[in-house]
């Protein structure tokens, strides 16, 4: 029991105590460094506001910087006794390098989207860029467990048998969940506090899980997420108290791939990925139901956020217009299927010869706006959270019931 404490409790007692102190940082640099954003060219208007003002951008950055000082002071802990007790000769250094690569993963993945905010990279670079800032924990993946062998569902055991090796397709399925988590919180964007709001969400829930999860066998990795999990959660407050209505910073791609990588790193090496995408159930659906805009098979503008009409105050769903003629087979193919089962609403006739066709566009923003009817940008936001909140509780659900029909759990 003793020993317990002195390697769970004492270092998260400690992880805690940095976090907080990382979130008072946070709160106090974030108003002190708006005007060096703003003249530094790091700003955007405020689209959903009557007056468009100017707002700093890319605040994640400063969330991402005191993240990192605060995992780095802390990282000694965790070993202080495994160092103190045997010295080099039994120092742990499969675990420790695992902290090594996580933060070099997240390191780079804040780098990359702070270039992604300056440079505003093209879409292609939005994909290749997460693969590669993943590929530093993958290497320990590999080292550490090496493990592409999972359990089969029970239905599907009298073809496959219990377990199966994916091999490469392992690693592949890794690579692409680090693309998916980082953009697909950049996607559910573009009212206040919203990409904060969701992330805020899905660390408190995957937080949750690793403290059920550290009566278990695996208590280790979740541990593990954890110490990573809470600094996260504490810069993310401090943003969170800025970006939300009415936004006095924006928090820029840089925090949402921040915060997706945070996701994917502990996700991986917690070895709990697939129960991860549980928790992204909100994303995974705006994610499908945009897949027709996201390639491109119906057009996408720049920006598909919600549409504020200044006199009532109110904000509409956005809408894409272009030619239906113009459309490809398959994007004439995923507006009937979208038509059919009204998921999208269609306006025909549009345009002085009538030549044009206006939908509105593909996001779960603008889905909520279809049922909630035209709504204030503060109470939308508080919509698409809530949504986040029974996403989680559905995880649960399905993660501690449902795996019992499919799995021996
Ligand atoms: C993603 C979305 C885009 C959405 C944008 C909004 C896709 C494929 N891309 O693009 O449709 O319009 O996010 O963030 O779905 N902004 C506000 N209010 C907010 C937050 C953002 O007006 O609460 C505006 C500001 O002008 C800000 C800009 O959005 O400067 C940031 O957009 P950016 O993050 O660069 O867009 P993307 O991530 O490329
Ligand atoms: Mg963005």
């Amino acid at each position: 029991h003793s020993n317990c404490f002195k390697m769970v409790v004492y270092p998260l007692v400690l992880n805690v105590l940095f976090s907080v102190a990382g979130f008072l940082l946070t709160l106090k640099i974030i108003p002190a460094m708006r005007e060096m954003f703003i003249t530094a060219g790091l700003k955007g208007r405020d689209l959903g506001k009557k007056d468009k003002p100017e707002i700093p951008e890319a605040m994640g950055v400063l969330c991402g910087a005191v993240y990192l000082i605060c995992v780095f002071v802390f990282i000694p802990f965790p070993f202080w006794k495994a160092w103190w007790e045997n010295g080099a000769n039994d120092f742990p250094h499969h675990e420790f390098v695992q902290w090594i690569a996580a933060l070099l993963s997240i390191c780079c993945m804040i780098f990359l989207g702070f270039a992604d905010d300056v440079l505003n990279l093209k879409w292609r670079h939005k994909l290749l860029l997460p693969t590669m800032a993943s590929l530093p924990i993958l290497m320990v993946y590999i080292v550490n467990y090496g493990s592409t062998t999972v359990v089969v569902p029970k239905p599907l055991r009298f073809i496959l048998g219990i377990t199966v090796n994916l091999g490469a397709l392992y690693y592949v399925y890794m690579g692409m969940l680090a693309v998916f988590c980082t953009n697909a919180i950049n996607i559910v964007a573009g009212i206040n506090g919203v990409e904060v709001g969701q992330s805020w969400v899905i660390t408190l829930s995957v937080m949750v899980f690793n403290c059920i999860e550290l009566q278990g066998d695996c208590w280790r990795a979740h541990l593990f997420s954890l110490y990573l999990l809470v600094p996260f959660l504490a810069v993310s407050s401090a943003l969170f108290y800025f970006n939300w209505y009415p936004s006095s910073v924006f928090v820029g791609d840089t925090y949402c791939y921040f915060a997706g990588m945070t996701f994917a790193v502990v996700g991986i090496l917690g070895r709990f990925s697939k129960t991860l995408l549980l928790f992204f159930i909100p994303q995974v659906l705006n994610f499908l139901y945009s897949l027709p805009q996201l390639f491109h098979i119906i057009p996408c503008p720049r920006h598909r956020l919600p549409k504020l009409n200044p006199e009532t105050g109110l904000h509409y769903t956005s809408k894409s217009i272009f030619k239906e003629s113009d459309l490809n087979f398959l994007g004439r193919l995923s507006l009937g299927v979208l038509e059919t089962f009204h998921l999208i609403d269609v306006k025909r006739d549009v345009g002085e010869d009538k030549e044009f066709i206006e939908i509105n566009n593909l996001t779960l923003i603008n889905f909520v706006l279809r049922l909630a009817g035209p709504t204030n940008e503060k109470i939308l936001t508080i919509y698409i959270l809530v949504i986040q909140v029974v996403g989680s509780l559905i995880a649960f659900l399905i993660r501690y019931q449902m795996a019992k029909f499919f799995y021996d759990v």
